[in-house]
């Protein structure tokens, strides 16, 4: 007998796929002249996964659904809609989506686009496909998320440790395996603010860090206020808080926030007990699953994502049934706030959805190569032949260069 309500509806799949090269936040910390504290206690990194020319956000998002899809047994002709979240679009007017359609070999009688909004695409693109779903016109098939980007920021700037990148594959479906997620309790925010934007003319971002941050956090305030009221409590019945993670500390300071809403006044952390508060509080439902976020650096889109496979590797037996948060944001500004519930199962799926082996086998780059990746990535969307093993790369679907204005993808 299956417990879970047949008008249930939330996450039956998930999986991570990332660059096979990383750079450790040491080095760059030496390469630039800071202290490495400042990366690693600092903003809580110790890692960030660096794509080459050759992965990009078509070839990660192929790569995490392949292994959703093979993991969890689902049958690609089953997927009716296709959504990639993503703010690293490889052309202006072709998602990057219909690209991973064809390399997927989904069904024809598949919706499919992309949605762009900062880090906040992946949320939209869930929350549109629980709507599909529950509005009847799903018939029975299933949506895929993906969250895939690359982020990157100007060397020697604030936002270079802030790097990362990666995709995340999630499967939208009734009587999901892994997360339900409650409808009636999704609250919303948009704001036009420019704390963080990539114009049309330039590969890197330009951020106003500190108000970004800022931003975030006024964000959390009000989707949190208009999923569940702005007075309700809430902590005591959450097993864990998952945030967007930009950078591992961000989300401590978003349970700071979360903490002040609940209680209705600040925390002072020059006083003993708050500090006491928000770090006890914080190592419990927060910290123990930012380890993945901390080894991949930002994901943009799929960094909240993370977080969740994170937890449900390490804790869905524990936490089956119980209730958790799930908080959303992409600059500009969009934001959802939402709750789901563990499924009585989902520790099933915790090695399915483990990448550890893979984050194992990463090779580590040394500065040099790094800014050699991020140099020939400058030329990479014009380059005509790239060839995978110049860097290091062996197995998998590619990006090989463009051809009359085509992009051209190998599996090797
Ligand atoms: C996050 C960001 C603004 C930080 O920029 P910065 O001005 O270089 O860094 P800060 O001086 O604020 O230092 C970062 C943290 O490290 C701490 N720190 C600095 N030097 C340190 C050292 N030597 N040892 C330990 N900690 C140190 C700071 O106190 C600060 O922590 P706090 O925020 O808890 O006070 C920058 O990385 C950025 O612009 N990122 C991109 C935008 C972004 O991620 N926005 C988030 C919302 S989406």
């Amino acid at each position: 007998m299956n417990a879970r309500p047949e008008s249930s509806v939330g996450i039956d799949a998930a999986a991570f796929a990332g660059p096979r090269g990383c750079l450790d936040l040491a080095d760059l910390a030496a390469a630039r002249g800071i202290d490495p504290a400042k990366f690693l206690q600092g903003l809580g990194q110790r890692r960030m996964a660096i794509a080459s020319p050759c992965e990009d956000t078509v070839s990660l998002a192929v790569a995490a659904a392949d292994r959703a899809l093979s993991a969890f047994d689902i049958d690609p002709g089953d997927i009716g809609t296709l959504i990639v979240g993503t703010e690293t679009g490889v052309d202006h007017s072709k998602p990057v989506a219909v690209y991973v359609h064809e390399l997927l070999g989904l069904s024809e009688r598949c919706r499919t686009f992309e949605t762009k909004h900062a880090c906040y695409g992946a949320m939209a693109g869930l929350t549109a496909s629980m709507d599909w779903i529950a509005s009847g016109r799903a018939r029975g098939r299933k949506a895929l998320v993906i969250a895939s980007d690359i982020a990157r920021y100007g060397l020697g700037t604030p936002g270079e440790p802030t790097q990362g990148a990666g995709a995340v594959a999630l499967v939208i479906d009734r009587r999901p395996r892994l997360l339900t997620i409650d409808p009636s309790r999704i609250g919303d925010f948009t704001r036009q603010v420019m704390d963080f934007w990539r114009p049309l003319y330039s590969k890197v971002a330009f951020a106003d860090g500190h108000y970004s941050i800022r931003c975030y956090l006024d964000a959390l305030t009000a989707a949190r206020a208009d999923a569940v009221g702005p007075g309700a409590e809430l902590l005591d019945d959450l097993a864990a808080c998952l945030y967007h993670v930009p950078f591992v500390k961000m989300a401590k300071k978003a349970h700071q926030r979360h903490l002040e809403i609940e209680r209705g006044a600040p925390l002072d952390l020059e006083r003993d007990a708050d500090r006491h508060l928000l770090a006890e509080d914080h190592g419990r439902r927060v910290a123990p699953w930012l380890e993945l976020n901390a080894e991949i650096g930002n994901i943009y889109t799929g960094s909240l994502f993370l977080a969740l496979i994170d937890l449900l590797r390490q804790a869905a037996d524990r936490f089956a049934g119980r209730s958790i948060s799930l908080f959303s944001y992409g600059s500009g500004c969009g934001a959802t706030f939402c709750l789901g519930e563990v499924a009585e199962a989902a520790s099933d799926w915790s090695s399915a959805l483990d990448p550890a082996d893979d984050l194992a086998r990463r090779r580590m780059l040394d500065i040099t190569d790094y800014e050699r990746f991020v140099r020939d990535g400058e030329s990479a969307d014009t380059a005509e032949s790239l060839d995978p093993a110049a860097y290091g790369l062996g197995e998998g679907l590619f990006y090989v260069g463009t051809v009359d204005h085509q992009r051209r993808y190998v599996r090797g």
